[in-house]
C-alpha cells in the first residue's frame, strides 16, 4: 500500500473520480507512484514553482504524451522513458513502481542526481535494450542482475560513485554493441567474460582502478572500434599480443596504465586513426612499422621509457598520414631524421624532454606546432619559406649556438615563441617587428644576447608575456613597450639595461609583474607633483639597482591590487589560479624568496610581492606600506633607510616574508608585528635596532642570525640561546615590565598558527608557490571579496 503524502491527498481521490471514465491504466499508476518515489513527487508549496515533471499529473491526458515518456502505438505499453538533468535526487528503490514498466526497452535517467545503489531488481526488466544511467550519483557494487538483461545493445553506467569489480555475468549480455562503465571506483581484473561480447564496437573502463592483465578472450572483440582503458591500474599481460586481433580499432586509449613491455604491434590495425599510450612504461624502440599505418592521424607516446633514435621508414609505398605525434618525455637519443620530412600531413610535433641533438631541420618549420624543449639541439637550420604560418614554437632548454636566428622573423601569425635558456648570442634583431603583433608569448631569457632592446612594441597588442631576463642586454627600454596593452608579465631581469625609473609602464593596464632587478637602472621611482602609482601591479621586482632617493609616506596609497585582499576577478582565467594558464603556456619567474633565489616554475594569482633590495632608498619606509593588505613578501633590505621601522607592517595581515636587513633602522622592532601569523621569514639583521624582540610564535621560530649586528636587541635568548646572543646587548637579561601582557593573545595565535602551517608546507612543495591554506579557498574568497 502507497504511502501518499498529505498535501497530495486531494489530488488522488480527485484524480480517481476525473478517471473513473477513462480506465486508469496500470502503465499510468505506475508512472504517477515512480514520480512519487523521489521528493520531486511533492508539490512545490510555493505555486509559482514549476515543479519537475510537472507534465506527469493526472489532468494531463495521455500519459504517453509525459515529458520524456515514449509509448508503444498498439498497446500503449511504455516502452521508453528517457529523462535528462531532472533532480530525482533520491534512491531507486528495489520495490520502485518503475519495475512496474515491464515493456521498457529503452531507460535513461542521466543527469538526474540519483544516490544510493542500484537496485538487482532492475535486472527484471528484460526487454531492456539501451540502459543508461550515467552522470548519476550511484554508489555500491554492479549488480549481477544487469546480467539478466539479455537484449541489452547499450550500457552506461558511467560517471558514478561505483566500487567493486565488474560482474562477470556481464559476458552473458551477448548483444552488448555499447559498454561505457568510465569514472567509477571499480577495481580488480576486467571479467575474462566481457571477451564473449563478440558484438561490442565501443568499450569505455576509463578513470577507474582496474588492474591486472587485459584478458586474452579479448581477441574475440572483432569488431571492436573505441577502446578506452585509460586511467587505471593495468599492467598489460599478452595485450599487446592481442591487440593484433582488434583489427577493427579506430582509436585506442591506453593513458596512464602501468603498461610495461615494448609497444605493441599495431600495424595489422588499417582502421586506427587514434593511439594514445602515453603515461605508460613502454620500454624499447618506437617500432617503425607504426608510421607505415596509413589511418593513422593521431599518436601519443609521451611519459614512457621509450628509447633509441627516431626512425622512420620512408622507403615503403604509402606514408604516413599522421597529424598529431607526441613523444616527449622519453629517452630519444640522436638527431631528428631527414625522413620525417616525408609526413606531409604533420601537423603538430612534440619531441621535448628527450635527449635528441644536433641541428632542427628546416622542414620542420612548416608545422603548426612544434615542441623541442629539455633537448640538446645545437642549431637551427634556416627554414626555407619566406613566411611561416604556424603558431607555436618551443625550442627553450636546448644548446643553441649562434646569433639569433634573423629568419625568426619570418613567422607571421605565432602566438607562442620561447628560446629561453640556449647560448643564442648577438642582438635581438629589430626585424621581428613584422612578428611580433601574433605573439602573445615570448621567452629569449637565459641566453647571451647583447645591445638594446629594439623598438619593435609598437604593435604588440597581443604580448602578454614578455621575458628576455639574464641576458646582456645594454641600453634604454625601448618606448614602443607602451604599446603592449595587454602585458601582464614583463621580465628584464638579470641584464646590464641603464635607464630610468620607467613611469610611463603605469599606463599599461593588465600589467601585473614588472621585474627589472639586476639591471643597472638608476635614480628616483618617486617624481613629486605626479601622480605616481601602480593600481594594477601585484608583483615588483627592481631589486639590485641603483635607484636611490626617499619615498614620500603616501608613496603607496595607489597601488590597488595589492591592497584589495583576494583575487580581482574581473581579470581572472576562470580555469586556473596560475597567471597565464590560457593559451597553453603558463608564465614563470625567479625572485627571491625568504632569502633563497627561487626559481617559481607558476605564479600564483595571489601572490603579492615588493622587493626593493639591494638599491640605495633612504629616508623613511613610507607608513602607507600598511594599505598593502594583501602582500605576502616584502623586502626593503641592503638600502639605506633609516628612522623607525613603521608600526602600519603590523597591517599587512597575510604577510608571509618580511627583510629589512642591512639598512640604518632605528627604534624598536613594532611589538604589533608579533600579530603577523603568516609570517614565517623575518630578517632585521645589520640594522641600529634596540629593544625588546616581539613574543610571537613567528618570531620565535627566526634564526639567531635574522637579529644580529644591531644596537641592543633583548629579549633573544629563546631564539639564539643563553650563551650565544649576537648583538652588544645591554645588560638587562630580563624582559620588561610591559611585556607580559601578552600571554593570553599569544596561546590564540599560536593555535592559529599551527591551523595553517600545513597549507604552507604544501604549497611550497607543489610549486614553489606558497599558496596559503588550499588554493581553492583562496579562489572563492576571491569571488566573495567582488
Ligand atoms: C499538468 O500537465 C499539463 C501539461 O503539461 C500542465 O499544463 C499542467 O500545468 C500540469 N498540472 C499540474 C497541476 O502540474
Ligand atoms: C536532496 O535531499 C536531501 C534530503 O534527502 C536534502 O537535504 C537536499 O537539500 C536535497 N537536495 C536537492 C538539490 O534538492
Ligand atoms: C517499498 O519498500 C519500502 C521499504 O523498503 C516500503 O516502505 C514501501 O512501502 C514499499 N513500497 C511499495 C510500493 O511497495
Ligand atoms: C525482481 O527481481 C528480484 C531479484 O532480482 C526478485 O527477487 C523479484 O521477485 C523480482 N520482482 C518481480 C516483480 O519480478
Ligand atoms: C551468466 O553469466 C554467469 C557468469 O558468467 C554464468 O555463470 C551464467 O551461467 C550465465 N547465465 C546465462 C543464462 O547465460
Ligand atoms: C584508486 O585507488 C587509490 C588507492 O586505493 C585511491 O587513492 C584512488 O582514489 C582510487 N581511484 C579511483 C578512481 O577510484
Ligand atoms: C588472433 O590472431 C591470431 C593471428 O593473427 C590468430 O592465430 C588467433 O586465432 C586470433 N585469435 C582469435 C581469438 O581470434
Ligand atoms: C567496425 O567499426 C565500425 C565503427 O567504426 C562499425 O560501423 C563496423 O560495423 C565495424 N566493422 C566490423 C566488421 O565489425
Ligand atoms: C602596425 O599595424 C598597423 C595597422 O595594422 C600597420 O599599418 C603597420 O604597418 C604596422 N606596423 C608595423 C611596423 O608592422
Ligand atoms: C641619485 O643618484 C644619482 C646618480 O645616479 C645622483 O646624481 C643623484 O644625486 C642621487 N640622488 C639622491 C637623492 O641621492
Ligand atoms: C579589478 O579589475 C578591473 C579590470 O581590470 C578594474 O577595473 C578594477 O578596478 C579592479 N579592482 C580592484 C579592486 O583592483
Ligand atoms: C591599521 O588598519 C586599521 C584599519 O584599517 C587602522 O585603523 C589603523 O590605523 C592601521 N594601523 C596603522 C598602524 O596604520
Amino acid at each position: 500500500m502507497m504511502i501518499i503524502p498529505s498535501q497530495s491527498f486531494f489530488c488522488f481521490f480527485a484524480s480517481l473520480i476525473l478517471y473513473t471514465l477513462a480506465s486508469p491504466t496500470f502503465q499510468r499508476d505506475a508512472l504517477l507512484e515512480f514520480k512519487k518515489e523521489f521528493p520531486i513527487g511533492v508539490p512545490d508549496p510555493n505555486p509559482f514553482v514549476v515543479s519537475p515533471l510537472s507534465s506527469w499529473n493526472t489532468s494531463s491526458g495521455d500519459y504517453c504524451s509525459w515529458e520524456g515518456v515514449t509509448c508503444d502505438a498498439n498497446s500503449g505499453k511504455v516502452i521508453s522513458l528517457v529523462l535528462r538533468w531532472i533532480s530525482f535526487n533520491g534512491s531507486l528503490k528495489s520495490n520502485s513502481s518503475l519495475f512496474k514498466l515491464q515493456h521498457l526497452h529503452h531507460l535513461h535517467l542521466v543527469y538526474c542526481d540519483l544516490r544510493g545503489e542500484i537496485p538487482s531488481s532492475l535486472g527484471n526488466l528484460s526487454h531492456l535494450i539501451e540502459l543508461d544511467l550515467s552522470s548519476n550519483s550511484l554508489v555500491g557494487k554492479i549488480p549481477l542482475s544487469i546480467g539478466n538483461l539479455k537484449q541489452l545493445s547499450a550500457l552506461s553506467l558511467g560517471s558514478n560513485h561505483l566500487i567493486g569489480k565488474i560482474p562477470s555475468s556481464l559476458g552473458n549480455l551477448s548483444h552488448l554493441v555499447y559498454l561505457n562503465l568510465l569514472y567509477n571506483h571499480l577495481v580488480g581484473e576486467v571479467p575474462s567474460s566481457v571477451g564473449n561480447l563478440n558484438q561490442l564496437i565501443l568499450l569505455e573502463l576509463s578513470g577507474n582502478n582496474l588492474s591486472g592483465n587485459i584478458p586474452v578472450s579479448f581477441a574475440n572483440l572483432k569488431k571492436l572500434s573505441v577502446l578506452d582503458l585509460s586511467q587505471n591500474q593495468f599492467s598489460g599481460g599478452d595485450f599487446p599480443r592481442i591487440l593484433s586481433n582488434l583489427t577493427n580499432l579506430s582509436s585506442l586509449t591506453l593513458t596512464n596504465n602501468h603498461f610495461n613491455s615494448p609497444l605493441p604491434e599495431v600495424n595489422g590495425l588499417h582502421k586506427l586513426k587514434h593511439f594514445d599510450a602515453g603515461g605508460n612504461s613502454f620500454f624499447g624502440k618506437i617500432p617503425t612499422s607504426l608510421f607505415k599505418i596509413h589511418s593513422l592521424r593521431e599518436l601519443y607516446l609521451q611519459e614512457n621509457q621509450l628509447e633509441g633514435t627516431l626512425e622512420i621508414d620512408s622507403t615503403t609505398s604509402g606514408f604516413s598520414n599522421l597529424m598529431y605525434l607526441y613523444l616527449s618525455h622519453n629517452s630519444l637519443i640522436g638527431p631528428i631524421p631527414e625522413s620525417l620530412s616525408k609526413i606531409v600531413s604533420l601537423y603538430s610535433l612534440d619531441l621535448s624532454y628527450n635527449r635528441l641533438e644536433g641541428q632542427i631541420p628546416s622542414f620542420l618549420w612548416r608545422l603548426s606546432s612544434l615542441k623541442l624543449s629539455h633537448n640538446s639541439f645545437t642549431s637551427l637550420e634556416k627554414p626555407l619559406q619566406v613566411i611561416l604560418n604556424g603558431s607555436h614554437f618551443d625550442l627553450g632548454s636546448n644548446s643553441l649556438q649562434g646569433v639569433f636566428p634573423r629568419w625568426i622573423c619570418c613567422l607571421r601569425s605565432a602566438t607562442f615563441l620561447d628560446l629561453s635558456n640556449n647560448h643564442l648570442i648577438g642582438s635581438i634583431p629589430s626585424c621581428l617587428i613584422n612578428s611580433i603583433s601574433s605573439l602573445i608569448f615570448m621567452n629569449l631569457k637565459n641566453n647571451n644576447m647583447s645591445g638594446s632592446l629594439p623598438d619593435i612594441f609598437i604593435n604588440a597588442t597581443k604580448l602578454q608575456s614578455l621575458d628576455v631576463s639574464r641576458n646582456q642586454l645594454v641600453g634604454k627600454l625601448p618606448k614602443s613597450l607602451i604599446n603592449c596593452n595587454n602585458v601582464g608579465i614583463l621580465n628584464l631581469k638579470g641584464n646590464k639595461i641603464k635607464d630610468t625609473f620607467p613611469f610611463w609602464l603605469k599606463s599599461l593596464g593588465s600589467l601585473r609583474v614588472l621585474l627589472l632587478g639586476s639591471n643597472a637602472f638608476y635614480g628616483p621611482i618617486y617624481r613629486p607633483s605626479t601622480d605616481f602609482g601602480f593600481p594594477t601591479l601585484r608583483i615588483i621586482d627592481i631589486s639590485h639597482n641603483s635607484f636611490n632617493g626617499t619615498l614620500p609616506q603616501d608613496y603607496f596609497v595607489n597601488w590597488l591590487e595589492m591592497s584589495s585582499v583576494g583575487i580581482n576577478v574581473t581579470i581572472v582565467n576562470p580555469y586556473s589560479v596560475y597567471m597565464g594558464t590560457v593559451y597553453g603556456y603558463q608564465d614563470s619567474m625567479d625572485m627571491n624568496y625568504k632569502g633563497v633565489e627561487t626559481d617559481f616554475s607558476r605564479i600564483y594569482l595571489g601572490f603579492k610581492a615588493i622587493d626593493f633590495s639591494g638599491n640605495k632608498f633612504e629616508g623613511w619606509i613610507p607608513k602607507s606600506i600598511g594599505l598593502l593588505k594583501d602582500l605576502r613578501l616584502l623586502n626593503l633590505s641592503g638600502n639605506a633607510f633609516t628612522g623607525n621601522i613603521p608600526t602600519s607592517l603590523a597591517n599587512i595581515t597575510y604577510l608571509e616574508a618580511l627583510d629589512l636587513s642591512r639598512n640604518n633602522l632605528a627604534g624598536h622592532i613594532p611589538r604589533d608585528l608579533g600579530n603577523l601569523s603568516f609570517v614565517s621569514y623575518f630578517d632585521f639583521s645589520h640594522n641600529l635596532l634596540e629593544g625588546p624582540v616581539p613574543r610571537g610564535t613567528q618570531f620565535q621560530r627566526q634564526n639567531c642570525s635574522s637579529f644580529e649586528d644591531n644596537l641592543g636587541l633583548v629579549g633573544l635568548e629563546d631564539i639564539c640561546g643563553n650563551n650565544h646572543v649576537p648583538d652588544a646587548t645591554p645588560s638587562q637579561s630580563q624582559q620588561p615590565e610591559d611585556f607580559s601582557y601578552e600571554s593570553e593573545q599569544v596561546v590564540n595565535r599560536i593555535a592559529a598558527a599551527i591551523a595553517y602551517v600545513p597549507g604552507v608546507l604544501c604549497g611550497l612543495v607543489i610549486g614553489h608557490i606558497f599558496i596559503r591554506g588550499q588554493p581553492r579557498t583562496r579562489w572563492s574568497r576571491g569571488y566573495m571579496w567582488k
